[in-house]
């Protein structure tokens, strides 16, 4: 991992997740450390974030290093026409990490093919989070003991939700019983179907949980994304396709817990907030464990 870019949840393997995951939880019982002074990490964010810029941001400062960036390219000479592998040229010489989000599908390969310092993946397009994913397996093994064997519903946006395609790979390892719920418009790309049918991967497809809630040991809610349709009707279609309300945890499992990678729109209805098994605002703390124990693992600092 040091000196290596993440760019695709599949640039670590499973012993790789488990040493990030191992390396997080010291982080959550020990989040202040000087590890990272001296050192600068560059957020570039070309798409809006409130979780993962401020969640970077925080993980770095708490580790006594220093952060420069833009969150809104408007300000940057990205308005003037600059291209992104000048940009990033630019950006490696006055940093030692670069944490990106872009729109652009390959956004983040290509940023790592002309950077001489190491990329960090914050979202490119509908493609890949990687770092989200890490601390979405951070958050399901802290509550359920353990990634194997867990019947996991992923729920909303399927075929863009880049947080859920990373996370169908990094599960793959553990035996996971997949059941996808989308409308028919948002359904789960082949692509991941014939990565599980090769692996041998038990899932499902549905178009409505509520009587199948009750074997769910994680349910993974998502929104359905208007910036990735290019018609505005499809989304007027789709928009309200679930909404999760706290009557429909009734009989589920006790080790049952939602998760969403946030923002929520309306998929859950806030009377969920109050129950035991919303996790997704811990989800979200959880982040910044992980997001020191990635730069600690590229910086070789542990
Ligand atoms: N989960 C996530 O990527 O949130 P942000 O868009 O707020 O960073």
């Amino acid at each position: 991992m040091k000196n290596k870019s993440l760019v695709s949840i599949d640039d670590y393997k499973k012993d790789e997740y488990v040493k990030i995951l191992d390396l997080a939880k010291e982080f959550e019982a020990n989040p202040v450390q000087n590890i990272l002074a001296g050192k600068v990490v560059a957020t570039l964010f070309f798409e809006p974030s409130t979780r993962t810029r401020l969640s970077f941001e925080s993980a770095v400062n708490k580790l006594g290093g220093r952060v420069i960036g833009f969150s809104d390219t408007t300000s940057t000479s990205v308005s003037k026409g600059e291209s992104l592998k000048d940009t990033i040229k630019t950006v490696a010489n006055y940093s030692d990490l670069i944490v990106m989000r872009h729109p652009i599908e390959g956004s983040a390969r290509y940023a790592s093919e002309v950077s001489n310092v190491p990329i960090i993946n914050a979202g490119d397009g509908a493609n890949q989070h990687p770092t989200q994913t890490l601390l979405d397996l951070y958050s399901i093994r802290k509550t359920q003991g353990r990634l194997d064997n867990l019947h996991v519903f992923l729920v909303g946006d399927l075929k863009y939700g880049r947080t859920v395609h990373s996370l169908i790979i990094s599960l793959v390892d553990f035996n996971p019983t997949f059941y996808f719920i989308s409308p028919k418009e948002l359904m789960i790309p082949n692509e991941y179907k014939l990565l599980l049918d090769t692996k041998g991967i038990k899932y499902s497809e549905h178009r409505e949980f509520t009587e199948i809630i009750k074997k769910a040991d994680i349910v993974y809610m998502t929104r359905i994304q208007r910036e990735r349709f290019s018609d505005p009707m499809e989304y007027e279609k789709t928009k309200n396709s679930y909404v999760l309300k706290n009557h429909m945890l009734e009989g589920t499992k006790p080790n049952l817990k939602i998760l969403h990678p946030l923002p929520r729109v309306n998929e859950i209805n806030e009377d969920v907030d109050e129950s035991e098994k919303a996790y997704y605002f811990t989800q979200a703390l959880n982040g910044v464990y992980v997001r020191q124990a990635i730069m600690a693992k590229i910086f070789g600092l542990k």
